[in-house]
């Protein structure tokens, strides 16, 4: 029968078939080689910076050996500057990484546009009975359209199904950060608040001489201010951030939804011999094609993006030492520092309890003769329980004998041993061994020293980054593998639907004129007899 000439497909689908397998081939060998193992190179300079002793004084470049890409601002040099998001060399070498994938598009949208509106021509002026049908090529296009349609629809199903699973690793990081957020808004917030307390004081203030009242003034100030900007921050960044991610992943469920509709309509239309509907749908298909190679770009440099910071917070938080990119951004003290700062807010606490025991022991709970004024003021009744130091003399942790009241409800206990004054003499007319005044300035001696006591530790370990660094390595242990992986899936999914979609496209069009040209070469059988049509073709 006709099965011998069977070159009369045209040959442009074909060579596009090629080149697209070809930059397809490209694009993951990229991919590949960029995937090489970054942990060595954390674990060799953590070896280095612990094993050898030695204070480098250099900058420790994070994410070194990740980064190491061709850089097209310098020439395609391979950029050495490690992870640093304020460096244009650093966006330009991720970005270069994707650029596979937009010459991919932009050779998609040309070669392809360019086939259909030659083949339009072709059909259109040329020789509309030149027909050659092979049974071979039928069955060949048949198979592969069946084939490219279901590498689609599991391209469509992956990518449905990564990008759920990116937008939940997304939508939990952000969580965990925004929780962390506002831990640290709380904490800021509640030492703004015993410092506020610890303002609030009497007219003569015993316990707290002005010039530190000033002071405690502008702390507060400043303390509650970024308390208040952090959370407003938070909360704005995080809102917007969530709403780029519900968008992402709303357009990607869409595409998904899109190219599986296309890839099902397009191969039944195929089958079915509906000429007009399958070309609309190859034009319809040509372009959103396109547009998904461009997004596997975006998704590419993304997964390139989280891996390189993944990778630059593990090394930052096991170089604790180190001067790195991340200083710009995050200021932390060194631990000497922070050990003195620390040392500083034990003192303080220290000495405040101390004092304030003093009064209580020396003053409030001794029973004076009248004569001895001012430190007789009447003081009667039982004797009011001293604070409990959190702190020995030498600043070493100390338990708190029976007795004596906790710094967190000092000021509750010792309501109950304020009497009522006289005005004019200061003196107590009812039972009870604290004037309101004297209450009042040690209630504020007291808040001041719970403050320091309880958000010391807290404002120190922000000082000198560690909550940063704790921060980071549960993001960088919990969080990262997901977000790395899900990216991966995502821009998999991605590339099956856009590859699998552009190739089905193609044989619709190969299909659906194989298919015409069956139909029309079974109707000429019929009319001439078998045989005939392959001489009649030439
Ligand atoms: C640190 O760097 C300075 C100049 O950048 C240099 O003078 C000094 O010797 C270096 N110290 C160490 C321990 O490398
Ligand atoms: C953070 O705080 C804001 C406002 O205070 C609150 O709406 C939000 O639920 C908190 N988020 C988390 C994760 O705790
Ligand atoms: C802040 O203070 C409030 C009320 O005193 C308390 O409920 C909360 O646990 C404190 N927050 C932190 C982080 O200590
Ligand atoms: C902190 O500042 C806000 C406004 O900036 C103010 O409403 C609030 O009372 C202040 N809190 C304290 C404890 O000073
Ligand atoms: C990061 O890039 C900026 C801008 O190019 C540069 O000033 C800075 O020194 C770089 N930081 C590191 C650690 O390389
Ligand atoms: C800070 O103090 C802790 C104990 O309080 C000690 O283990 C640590 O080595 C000190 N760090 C520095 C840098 O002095
Ligand atoms: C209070 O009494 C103790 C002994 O009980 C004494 O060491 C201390 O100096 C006295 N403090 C004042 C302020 O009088
Ligand atoms: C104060 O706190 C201590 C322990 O934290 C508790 O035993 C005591 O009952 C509390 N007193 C008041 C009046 O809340
Ligand atoms: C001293 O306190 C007692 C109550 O403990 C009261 O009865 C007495 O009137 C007070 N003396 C003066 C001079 O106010």
């Amino acid at each position: 029968m006709a099965s011998s000439k069977s070159h009369s497909t045209p040959p442009l689908p074909f060579l596009f078939v090629c080149l697209t397998l070809f930059l397809l081939c490209s694009v993951f060998d990229r991919v590949a080689s960029q995937s090489h193992n970054p942990r060595l190179g954390t674990a060799v300079v953590a070896a280095e910076v612990a094993g050898d002793g030695i204070v480098d004084n250099s900058t420790l470049l994070l994410a070194e050996d990740r980064t190491r890409r061709k850089d097209p601002l310098d020439g395609y040099k391979k950029y050495g500057g490690g992870w640093n998001i304020s460096n244009e060399h650093y966006w330009a070498s991720v970005g270069y990484t994707a650029a596979p994938l937009f010459v991919v598009a932009a050779a998609w949208f040309v070669i392809f546009g360019l086939t259909l509106f030659l083949s339009c021509c072709y059909y259109c002026c040329c020789s509309q009975r030149r027909y050659g049908y092979s049974r071979a090529a039928y069955a060949l296009s048949l198979i592969l359209l069946t084939f490219f349609t279901i590498s689609a629809i599991v391209g469509c199903v992956v990518l449905y199904t990564g990008q759920g699973k990116f937008h939940g690793s997304t939508t939990d990081t952000l969580k965990y950060v925004v929780s962390q957020a506002n831990l640290t808004a709380e904490n800021l917030h509640n030492v703004s608040d015993s410092l506020a307390a610890a303002k609030k004081t009497g007219v003569d203030n015993v316990f707290l001489p002005s010039e530190l009242q000033t002071k405690i003034d502008q702390i507060e100030t400043k303390i509650n201010d970024s308390s208040v900007t952090l959370a407003s921050r938070t909360d704005k960044n995080s809102h917007q951030i969530q709403n780029v991610l519900d968008d992402a992943r709303l357009a990607l469920i869409i595409i998904a939804a899109v190219m599986l509709g296309l890839a099902f309509l397009g191969f039944i239309f195929s089958i079915l011999g509906m000429q007009f509907l399958v070309y609309i749908l190859v034009v319809i298909g040509w372009i959103l094609v396109t547009g998904t190679f461009i997004l596997c770009g975006v998704f590419l440099l993304l997964h390139n993006v989280v891996g390189d910071t993944c990778v630059a917070m593990d090394e930052w938080v096991l170089n604790p030492t180190a001067h790195t990119a991340l200083d710009d951004i995050l200021p932390c003290v060194d631990g000497a520092t922070a050990n003195e700062t620390l040392l500083r807010t034990k003192e303080v606490t220290y000495q405040l309890t101390d004092v304030v025991n003093q009064v209580l022991t020396n003053v409030s709970n001794v029973n004076f003769s009248p004569n001895f004024r001012p430190l007789y003021y009447n003081q009667s009744g039982p004797l009011v329980p001293v604070l409990c130091n959190p702190f020995h003399s030498d600043l070493s942790d100390r338990a708190c004998s029976p007795g004596e009241a906790d710094l967190s409800n000092a000021t509750q206990v010792w309501r109950n041993y304020v009497c009522q004054v006289s005005s004019p003499s200061g003196i107590c007319t009812t039972v009870g061994r604290l004037t309101p005044d004297m209450f009042s300035q040690m209630s504020a001696a007291v808040s001041l020293s719970y403050g320091l006591y309880r958000y010391g530790p807290f404002l120190v370990q922000l000082q000198d980054c560690t909550f940063v660094r704790d921060t980071f390595r549960e993001i960088s242990h919990n969080y990262c593998p997901g977000l790395r992986r899900y990216s991966k899936y995502t821009y998999a999914g991605l590339v099956m639907v856009s590859a699998a979609v552009g190739l089905s496209l193609i044989f619709w069009v190969i299909y659906a004129r194989e298919r015409r040209h069956r139909v029309y070469t079974k109707r000429f059988d019929e009319a001439t007899g078998p045989g005939y049509a392959a001489e009649y073709k030439g």
